[in-house]
């Protein structure tokens, strides 16, 4: 404990974590010398990384304005990240200023950086849950979680970037924790995803694979039969699974700017029937 009597944090900044590295590919200033040195060991086998990071943080954008503009109203959003403006309550609170939205991360700079998040409208209200994705039942039964979304109602889980980061071993299962979090949503919730995979380009995932490895962190990226697992029951919108830049582009040359072994990633949204 602190002086203040707050707990300490340890930051760990003489070691890569993901949520800087992507900070990093970003743009941002959330990043130190472990996570550049990374991020740069990733762009020399996938130089397309900042692009890849660039269109995923733009498939949450959208994804988020569609869904608020659809009238969703609550927002439950695991493995945040580092704040970037503009955050997922940003955009969903500009279409409809009452939308809820609880955040979580496990990463203790999010945390650090959670007051950014916590910029809630008046009329609406933001959250945050330190909590760990492989604790599914934690996170729904959080106090913070409970006392700012009604899990009567709809809520718009978002998964963007973040399943790639849980290993299928023993013990752990990726679909399993999906669909734990299903379950505890009512008809009419939505599952925005975005997931990395090895489809296009399986040699430079490798490599990057080893590359997080070598920094503490496992990676799994997956098939496009494997992501689309993850919306099993629930019914895809338009336009399915596509590659981020191409699900429902602002302009339709957005679409067509970046290869699919550039991007590497997809993304899709389904509702719960
Ligand atoms: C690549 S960033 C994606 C951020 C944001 N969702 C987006 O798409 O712009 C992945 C985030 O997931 C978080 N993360 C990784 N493993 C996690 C876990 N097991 N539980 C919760 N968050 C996790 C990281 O700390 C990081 O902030």
């Amino acid at each position: 404990m602190s002086d203040r009597n707050e707990p300490v944090v340890d930051l760990q900044l003489d070691r890569a974590h993901s949520s800087r590295i992507y900070d990093y590919f970003l743009g941002g200033k959330t990043n130190f010398l472990a996570d550049r040195m990374a991020a740069g060991s990733v762009l020399s086998v996938f130089p397309s990384a900042l692009v890849a990071a660039r269109i995923n943080r733009e498939f949450m954008h959208r994804a988020t304005r569609f869904l608020a503009g659809s009238g969703m109203r609550q927002f439950l959003d695991i493995g945040t990240g580092i704040p970037t403006p503009p955050n997922l309550h940003d955009i969903a609170q500009g279409i409809a200023p009452e939308a809820r939205v609880v955040y979580t991360d496990n990463d203790p700079i999010v945390l650090a950086h959670a007051a950014a998040l916590l910029l809630s409208t008046h009329e609406g209200r933001t959250a945050y849950v330190q909590a760990d994705v492989n604790d599914p039942a934690g996170i729904l039964a959080a106090p913070q979680l409970l006392d700012t979304l009604d899990l009567r109602k709809p809520v718009a889980l978002s998964l963007n970037a973040l399943m790639h980061f849980v290993t299928d071993d023993g013990r752990r299962r990726a679909h399993a924790i999906v669909d734990t979090l299903k379950a505890a949503l009512p008809s009419g919730s939505t599952l925005a995803m975005s997931h990395a995979t090895p489809d296009f380009d399986p040699e430079a995932m490798h490599k990057i694979i080893d590359i997080y490895r070598g920094a503490g962190t496992t990676l799994q990226f997956r098939s496009r039969a494997e992501f689309l697992r993850f919306f099993d029951g629930w019914e895809l919108l338009e336009p399915g699974v596509a590659l981020p830049h191409q699900w429902r582009p602002d302009h339709p040359g957005d679409a067509t700017h970046v290869t699919d072994a550039e991007a590497a990633c997809y993304a899709a949204i389904a509702r719960k029937p």
